[in-house]
């Protein structure tokens, strides 16, 4: 499993937190920046990740900015990018079950370290359940076609 990370400089503090989490679980991480506090666009790196794993070159991209929401509505400007803003343990569980998210979005300066570790298990740990959730997304990819 390779994940691409990345951030705005509202999202720097948590990406690096979760960055060693992940690396300490297991997962082969690649950071895609940014690398400081210094104040840069979001739309930046959300498009960085979020391309990378629309190429298949990652299997999942985690994104941060201060509320999440600037860098998941970029990110799902990427056409094959479903992007989730998550905000706890549920709504991470059912971005993977049903939506079969492949971008996770957590705010920086809304969601505390434990919640952050807590989505991040539960996106991980579960699975996609297909059916008619499949066919929904399937719906979006015709949007996105026609
Ligand atoms: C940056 O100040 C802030 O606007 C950004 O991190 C994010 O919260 C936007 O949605």
């Amino acid at each position: 499993m390779k994940i691409a990370i990345g951030s705005d400089h509202g999202g720097f503090k948590l990406k690096e937190v979760i960055k060693n989490y992940l690396i300490k679980k297991g997962y082969e991480v690649v950071d895609l920046g940014c690398y400081s506090e210094e104040s840069v666009d979001y739309p930046d790196y959300a498009v960085k990740v979020a391309e990378a794993v629309a190429k298949g070159e990652y299997n999942l991209g985690v994104l941060m900015c201060g509320t999440g929401i600037g860098i998941s509505i970029a990110a799902n400007k990427v056409k094959g990018v479903r992007a989730a803003l998550c905000h706890d343990g549920l709504t991470a569980r059912l971005a993977k079950q049903h939506n079969n998210a492949n971008v996770i979005c957590i705010g920086g300066r809304t969601t505390g370290v434990e919640t952050a570790k807590d989505i991040i298990d539960n996106f991980l740990d579960n699975e996609f359940e297909g059916g008619r959730h499949l066919r929904r997304i399937n719906k979006i990819k015709d949007i996105e076609n026609s």
